[in-house]
C-alpha cells in the first residue's frame, strides 16, 4: 500500500436506517478460466452482508477487486495495465477525501502476491483463490491499518473455503456454475495452476447437491460442474461412500428443475468407463464435452507429462462417440512447446483431422515461471509458434464452420436464456453450447424449445420456433 496516498478512514458512502449496514459499491474485474466467473460471484456473496452492492462502474466503486489469471504471460500482464488505470480512480477518490480499496485476488494474486505489491504498491489487499471467504477478516485488518502495508493472505488454509462461504448466494441466472472439484495433481510440463490452486480437492456430494438444489430454486435450468480436472471429482457420498463424477451426475439428473447439466475441463486419462456410460444413458447430460488433448504427437505428450499417447486420446473419443453418438468435440491446443518440430506440429494436425471438433481453443506455448518447461532445453522461437498456431487455428476454424453448418435445417432443442439483442429477439444455447438467436417470446425464456436452424455464423446460429411447440 502507498501509505502517502492513503490518509483518510472514512468510507465516503451514504448511510443507511440506523443499524442498517452502510451501502457500498463493488466492482469485480474477471479474467481466465469459468472457476474464476464463479469464484468472482461468490466473493460478492462473501461481501453482500459487509453492505457491497455490485456497480458496473469502477469509478463509483468503494473496492474493485481484481480476479486475476496466471495462465499464460500475457493474462498476467493485463493486470498490471488495469491497475494503472484504476490507481487514476483511486488517486482522485483520495483527493476528494474519499476512499477506494484495490484488491487483487486469483491466480496472480496467489503466485506473485508478493512481488505484485512491489510492483504496485498502492493495491491495498492481496488474496488467492483459496482464502476469499476471509474477505470480511481481511477489510477489517485494513480498516484497523489505513495507511499502513497491505493486507496479503495467500495462504493454502486448512479450513475449506467452502465451508465457511455465505449458503445465501445472489442467483446466477438460468445458466450457472457450481464448483465441484478444485487444483490439481498433475504437473503437466507447461502449467501453473497446480501452484496456483494447490492440489485436488472433491467438495462432498451432498454440498454440491444442496448447492445445486438453490441454483434450481433460483431459476437456473443448466448446470455447468466446474472443476480444473472435473472427471478427477471424487467425492464424500451421503450414504458415507465415495462417489464417481458419473454417479454424482446420475443423481443430480434427478433434481425436479434440472433441464442440462455439462462439466468442465476433463482430463482425458480420467475418463472412466461409467462417466462414459452416463453420456449413453443421462439425457440431461448434453452431448458435448471439453477435453484438452494439447498435442497430438507421443514425443511432445511425453514432454507434457500429459501420461497419454495420441492413440489414446483417439480410443476415448471412439468410445464416447459409440456411447453418445452426436457427441461433439471440443478441445484446448498448446502450440510451440519445448522440444516440439514440424513433425510433432503435423502430428497435432493429423490427431484435428481424424477427430473433428465443433470447437476448440489454442494457444502459442508461454515460458510460466517455476514450471519445468520453461527452462526446458528446445524453446521454439516466437515466429514459428505465431506461423503454427496460424495454421492450426485455420483447421479449427474450418471444422467449426463445418460443424455449425452441419446444424442447418436440423430441429434441435434449445434452452433459451434470455432477451436478444433487438426487440422480440431471445438468445439460447443449442446442446453442443453453441449460442443460438431467434424470433421468440420472452416468456419462453428458461425453457427449452425447438428450433429449426436456418442459418449458421461463423460462432453463432439463427433459428426460428417449430410453431407447434409453443405452448399457448
Ligand atoms: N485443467 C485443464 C486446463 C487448464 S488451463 C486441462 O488439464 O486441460 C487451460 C488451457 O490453457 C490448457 O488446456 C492449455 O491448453 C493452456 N495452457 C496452460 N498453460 C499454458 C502455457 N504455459 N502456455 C500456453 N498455454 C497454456
Ligand atoms: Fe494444468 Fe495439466 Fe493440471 Fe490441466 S491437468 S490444470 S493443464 S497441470
Ligand atoms: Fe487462469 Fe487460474 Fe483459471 S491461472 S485459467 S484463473 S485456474
Amino acid at each position: 500500500m502507498d501509505g502517502s496516498t492513503l490518509t483518510t478512514l472514512t468510507q465516503d458512502v451514504p448511510s443507511g436506517s440506523p443499524g442498517a449496514v452502510p451501502a457500498k459499491r463493488l466492482h469485480v474485474i474477471t479474467w481466465g478460466c469459468q472457476m474464476n466467473v464463479y469464484d468472482s460471484a461468490r466473493m460478492a456473496d462473501v461481501l453482500a452482508p459487509l453492505g457491497y452492492a455490485a456497480t458496473e462502474a469502477p469509478e463509483a466503486a468503494d473496492m474493485v477487486i481484481l480476479n486475476t489469471c496466471h495462465i499464460r504471460d500475457r493474462a498476467a500482464e493485463k493486470v498490471f495495465s488495469e491497475l494503472g488505470r484504476l490507481r487514476r480512480l483511486k488517486d482522485a477518490r483520495e483527493a476528494e477525501g474519499g476512499r477506494m480499496i484495490l484488491a487483487v485476488a486469483g491466480c496472480v494474486a496467489q503466485a506473485e502476491g508478493a512481488e505484485l505489491l512491489a510492483r504496485a504498491p498502492f493495491v491495498d489487499l492481496v488474496f488467492g483463490p483459496q482464502t476469499y471467504h476471509r474477505l470480511p477478516e481481511l477489510l477489517a485488518r485494513l480498516d484497523v491499518a489505513p495507511g499502513g502495508p497491505a493486507v496479503i493472505d495467500t495462504e493454502f488454509p486448512p479450513e475449506d473455503k467452502f465451508d465457511h462461504l455465505p449458503e445465501a448466494a445472489a442467483p446466477q441466472g438460468i445458466t450457472a456454475f457450481l464448483t465441484v472439484q478444485e487444483g490439481c495433481d498433475k504437473f503437466c510440463s507447461f502449467c501453473v495452476v497446480p501452484y496456483t490452486r494447490g492440489s485436488e480437492q472433491s467438495r462432498p456430494a451432498g454440498a454440491i447437491l444442496a448447492e445445486a438444489r438453490r441454483l434450481l430454486a433460483q431459476g437456473a435450468r443448466e448446470i455447468t460442474l466446474l472443476g480444473q480436472n472435473v472427471n478427477a471429482w471424487h467425492g464424500a457420498a451421503p450414504d458415507g461412500g465415495t462417489w464417481s463424477l458419473a454417479r454424482l451426475i446420475r443423481a443430480l439428473a434427478e433434481l425436479p428443475g434440472l433441464a442440462r447439466l455439462r462439466y468442465t475441463t476433463s482430463h482425458p486419462r480420467d475418463m472412466g468407463a461409467d462417466l462414459i456410460a452416463a453420456h449413453a444413458e443421462v439425457p440431461a447430460l448434453m452431448p458435448f464435452l471439453h477435453l484438452p488433448v494439447q498435442s497430438g504427437s507421443d514425443r511432445m505428450l511425453a514432454a507434457m507429462n500429459r501420461k497419454h499417447r495420441a492413440g489414446d486420446y483417439l480410443d476415448l473419443v471412439g468410445r464416447l462417440r459409440a456411447a453418445r453418438p452426436d457427441l461433439a468435440l471440443s478441445s484446448d491446443f498448446i502450440v510451440g512447446h519445448p522440444g516440439e518440430t514440424d513433425a510433432d506440429f503435423a502430428a497435432t494436425l493429423d490427431l484435428i483431422r481424424a477427430v473433428g471438433f465443433a470447437q476448440a481453443y489454442s494457444f502459442k506455448y508461454s515460458p510460466r515461471p517455476g514450471t519445468p518447461a520453461a527452462s526446458a532445453p528446445g524453446q521454439v522461437e516466437e515466429a514459428e509458434k505465431d506461423r503454427r498456431l496460424a495454421e492450426l487455428q485455420a483447421l479449427l476454424r474450418e471444422q467449426q464452420a463445418r460443424f455449425n453448418a452441419g446444424c442447418v435445417g436440423a430441429t434441435v432443442p434449445v434452452l433459451l436464456t434470455g432477451p436478444g439483442r433487438h426487440p422480440g429477439q431471445v438468445a439460447g444455447r443449442s446442446p453442443w453450447l453453441q449460442p443460438v438467436h431467434a424470433t421468440a417470446p420472452v416468456r419462453l425464456i428458461g425453457t427449452v424449445v425447438p428450433m429449426q436452424i436456418a442459418a449458421a455464423l461463423p460462432n453463432s446460429l439463427s433459428g426460428t420456433l417449430v410453431p407447434e411447440s409453443v405452448p399457448a
